[in-house]
C-alpha cells in the first residue's frame, strides 16, 4: 500500500527530542520527507537516523527561533532543497515558572520570542510555499494553557494565548484556501519540559509523545469534509472537560 505522506515535505520546529522528535518520526513512517528544525544537532542527528529508519527523508537544518533571521533561513533552505512544502509544524516551546513578581522581563520575551513570534514568522514566510501545494497544512501545538490558566506560569500561558489567538485569525484569512490550520492543547505529555512545569504529575500518568504524533498524522492524511480546528487532550487520569 503506497505511503499516504509519499513524495510530501513537512517542517517540524523542536524535533531535537519530545513531542517535535515523535512527530517526525511519525511524519516519516507516512512516507513524508522532514526538515528538521531545532538547535541541538547532535540530537538533531539522532532524530534524522530514527526518521530514516521509519522511511522517510530527512534534512537537518539548525534553527535558533529567537532570531528573525535564522527562522526565514529554516524556510529559504527548505524552498531551495524540495521547492515545496506542505506541512508546517509549528512545535518548538519553552516554558517558565516562577510566581509573576518574580518572573523576569526577559523569561517573558523569551517564552514570547520562541511560542508566539516564531509560529507567526515561520506561518507568514511559509504561506507562500503553502500556497503552491495542492493541499497543505499548519498545526500549531499550544497547550492546555492556551486555553486556561495555571499559577506559576503566566508568562508560558500567556505566549500560548497569544498563539491560539493567532491560529484563530489565521485559519479565517485562509477559509477556502486549501491550507488547513489546526491547534493542539495537550496536558501533560512525557518530555523534558513538562518535569520542569509539573513536577507534581506523576510519571505513569503522563500522556506519551507518540500519542501526540498520530493526532498530527490523523490531521495531516484525512481526506474528507470533517475538519477538526482545536483538540484539546488530557491525561486519561485528570478530569474530563477539565484538562
Ligand atoms: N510536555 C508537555 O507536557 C506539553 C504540554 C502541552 C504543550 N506542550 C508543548 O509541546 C511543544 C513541545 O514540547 P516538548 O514537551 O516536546 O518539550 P521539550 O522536550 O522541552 O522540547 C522542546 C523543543 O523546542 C526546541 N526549542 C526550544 N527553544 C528553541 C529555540 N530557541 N530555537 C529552536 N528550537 C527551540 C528544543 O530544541 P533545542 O533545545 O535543540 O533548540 C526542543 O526540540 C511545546 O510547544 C510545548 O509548549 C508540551
Amino acid at each position: 500500500m503506497p505511503k499516504r505522506l509519499a513524495g510530501k515535505v513537512a517542517i517540524v520546529t523542536g524535533a531535537s527530542r519530545g513531542i517535535g522528535r515523535a512527530i517526525s518520526i511519525a511524519l516519516a513512517k507516512e512516507g513524508a520527507t522532514v526538515a528538521l528544525a531545532a538547535r541541538a544537532l547532535e540530537k538533531l542527528k539522532e532524530t534524522a537516523k530514527q526518521v530514516t529508519e521509519a522511511g522517510g527523508g530527512a534534512a537537518i537544518i539548525v534553527t535558533d527561533l529567537a532570531k528573525e533571521e535564522s527562522i526565514k533561513n529554516l524556510i529559504k533552505v527548505t524552498g531551495d532543497t524540495f521547492g515545496r512544502l506542505n506541512i508546517l509544524i509549528n512545535n518548538a516551546g519553552v516554558t517558565h515558572s516562577a510566581r509573576l513578581e518574580e518572573t523576569a522581563t526577559a523569561d517573558w520575551d523569551r517564552c514570547h520570542q520562541v511560542n508566539a513570534r516564531a509560529p507567526f514568522i515561520l506561518c507568514r514566510e511559509a504561506l507562500p510555499l503553502l500556497k503552491k501545494a495542492e493541499a497543505a497544512y499548519i498545526i500549531n501545538i499550544a497547550s492546555v494553557v492556551g486555553v486556561k490558566g495555571y499559577p506559576l506560569q503566566s508568562a508560558y500561558t500567556a505566549s500560548k494565548h497569544a498563539l491560539r489567538g493567532m491560529t484563530i485569525s489565521l485559519a479565517e484569512e485562509l477559509k477556502g484556501s486549501g491550507i488547513r490550520v489546526h491547534l493542539l492543547c495537550p496536558g501533560g505529555v512525557d518530555t523534558e519540559l513538562v518535569q520542569e512545569v509539573r513536577p507534581d504529575i506523576k510519571k505513569e500518568d503522563l500522556m506519551q509523545p507518540d500519542e501526540i504524533a498520530e493526532l498530527v498524522i490523523y490531521l495531516v492524511t484525512h481526506k474528507g469534509n470533517a475538519v477538526m480546528d482545536e483538540l484539546h487532550i488530557r491525561r486519561a487520569a485528570s478530569s474530563p472537560w477539565f484538562y
